[in-house]
C-alpha cells in the first residue's frame, strides 16, 4: 500500500467496504486526507493510490488470516460487514465469526492498533421484535438473546480488557444511502418501487401495515453517519462507549409518502398493505423495459431490490426512534433534514442513470 502523503500515521481498515455503511464511511476517510484506507469485502474493488481494496472471505478463518497477514500499519478499524441470513438467531453465528476472524488476524501484528469501532443498529433494543422504549437510549436494557450486535459488543468488551486500544459502537437508525447490491438499503428500494409504480400508471401506494404509515420515525444518512463514527473512533472521551446516531429530525410515513411521490411525478393514493416480496418478484421485465426506455445502466433488478427489507421496515406499525443526545453531549453536532436526505439520494440515483 502507498503513502501517498508522507505525514499519513493512520490507517483505517474498513470491514464491509461495499457496504451501504462502509462506501460512505470510505468516501469519508478519503475526504479527510489524513488516512490510509484499505478496504475488505469478497468483491473487492479497484484501488486507488491512497485506498487499497482487498477481496476475503471473513468467513474463512484461513482466508482472513492469508489476506490479512500483512496488514501491520492498522491503527482504526472499522467493522461494517454483514451476512444477512432468514432468522435472528442465525445471524448471529456468521456475523460474530467474521468479526472475532478480523480482530484475530490484526490484532496480533499491528502493534499501533488504536481502535475498533463497531457498526450496530436498534436491533440492541429490540427494535426488530415489536414496540420497544422509545427514544431508545444507550443505556436501556438489554433483552432476550440471540442478538448478534449483542454478541458483538459484548466480544469486543472482553478482548479490549487490557489492551491499549479501544472500542465504540455505532448504533444508527435504517441508513439511507446509495449503494448497489445490498440487502438492506430503503432510499434504492422506493426509487425502484416508485419508478417501477409510475411505468404500470399506477400511484404511488404505501404498502406497508396499515399503522406504520402514521408512526414516528426517524432515519441516519450514510454521509452523516460516516462522519460520526469517524469521531467516535478518533475522539479519546468516546473510548469504549455505544452512541445513537440518527439524522436527528423524526417524521412519518404519511408526510414523507407524498413529497416522494412528488419527486417521481406521480399522485399518491390510500396505503394498501401488500407484501413486496410476492407482488414485486415478477417485475424483473418491467425493470428491464425501464432501463431500456431510459437508458439506464445494466444493473440486474435482484440486486436493486431486496423487497423483504422493505416489508420489515414497511410493518413497523409502532414508532422506531432513539435519543440521540449521547452523542451530542459527547461532542458530535451535525446532523441531517431526512426529507432532503431523500431527494439528495433519489437525485444521485438518477445522475447515475440507475432509476430514471
Ligand atoms: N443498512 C441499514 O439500513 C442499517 C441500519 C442499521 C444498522 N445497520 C447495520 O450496519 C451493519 C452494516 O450494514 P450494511 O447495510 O452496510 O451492510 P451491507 O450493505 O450488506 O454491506 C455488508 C458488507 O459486508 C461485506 N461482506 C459480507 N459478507 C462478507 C464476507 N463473508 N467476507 C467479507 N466481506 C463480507 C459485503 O461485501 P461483499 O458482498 O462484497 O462481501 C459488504 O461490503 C450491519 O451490522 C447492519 O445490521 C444497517
Amino acid at each position: 500500500m502507498k503513502n501517498h502523503t508522507s505525514d499519513i500515521t493512520q490507517t483505517a481498515l474498513v470491514v464491509g467496504a461495499n457496504g451501504v455503511i462502509g462506501s460512505n464511511l470510505i468516501a469519508h476517510l478519503s475526504a479527510l486526507g489524513n488516512w490510509n484506507i484499505i478496504g475488505l469485502s469478497r468483491r473487492g474493488g479497484v484501488s486507488s493510490p491512497n485506498i487499497s481494496y482487498i477481496a476475503v472471505d471473513l468467513l474463512s478463518k484461513e482466508n482472513t488470516l492469508q489476506q490479512l497477514g500483512s496488514l501491520s500499519a492498522v491503527t482504526h478499524i472499522f467493522y461494517a460487514a454483514y451476512q444477512d441470513k432468514p432468522t435472528w438467531a442465525q445471524l448471529v453465528e456468521p456475523n460474530l465469526t467474521m468479526l472475532v476472524n478480523v480482530v484475530d488476524a490484526i490484532e496480533s501484528i499491528a502493534p499501533n492498533l488504536q481502535h475498533i469501532s463497531l457498526m450496530q443498529g436498534y436491533k440492541v433494543y429490540g427494535a426488530h421484535l415489536g414496540p420497544f422504549k422509545t427514544p431508545a437510549k444507550e443505556s436501556d436494557a438489554g433483552h432476550m438473546p440471540p442478538e448478534f450486535n449483542v454478541d458483538q459488543q459484548n466480544f469486543l468488551e472482553q478482548r479490549q480488557q487490557g489492551k491499549n486500544w479501544s472500542w465504540s459502537a455505532i448504533r444508527p437508525s435504517v441508513v439511507g444511502g446509495t449503494a448497489l447490491g445490498n440487502p438492506m438499503n430503503l432510499v434504492l428500494l422506493i426509487a425502484v418501487y416508485a419508478s417501477i409504480s409510475k411505468e404500470l400508471g399506477i400511484p404511488l401506494r404505501f404498502p406497508g401495515k396499515p399503522g406504520a404509515y402514521d408512526k414516528l420515525m426517524e432515519m441516519t444518512d450514510a454521509g452523516l453517519l460516516a462522519k460520526a463514527t469517524v469521531w467516535a473512533a478518533t475522539s479519546r472521551n468516546c473510548a469504549n462507549q455505544a452512541f445513537n446516531i440518527n439524522n436527528g429530525d423524526l417524521f412519518r410515513w404519511n408526510e414523507m409518502w407524498p413529497k416522494i411521490a412528488r419527486f417521481f411525478d406521480m399522485e399518491t393514493a390510500p396505503p394498501l398493505q401488500m407484501p413486496l416480496q410476492t407482488v414485486m418478484a415478477d417485475k424483473a421485465q418491467v425493470w428491464e423495459k425501464i432501463q431500456e426506455k431510459y437508458g439506464l445502466e445494466k444493473h440486474p433488478y435482484e440486486q436493486l431490490s431486496y423487497w423483504g427489507f422493505g416489508d420489515f421496515v414497511f410493518s413497523w406499525d409502532y414508532d422506531f426512534f432513539a435519543d440521540g443526545s449521547k452523542a451530542r453531549r459527547f461532542g458530535f453536532h451535525e446532523y441531517a433534514d431526512t426529507e432532503q436526505m431523500f431527494m439528495d439520494l433519489f437525485t444521485d440515483l438518477r445522475n447515475r442513470k440507475i432509476i430514471p
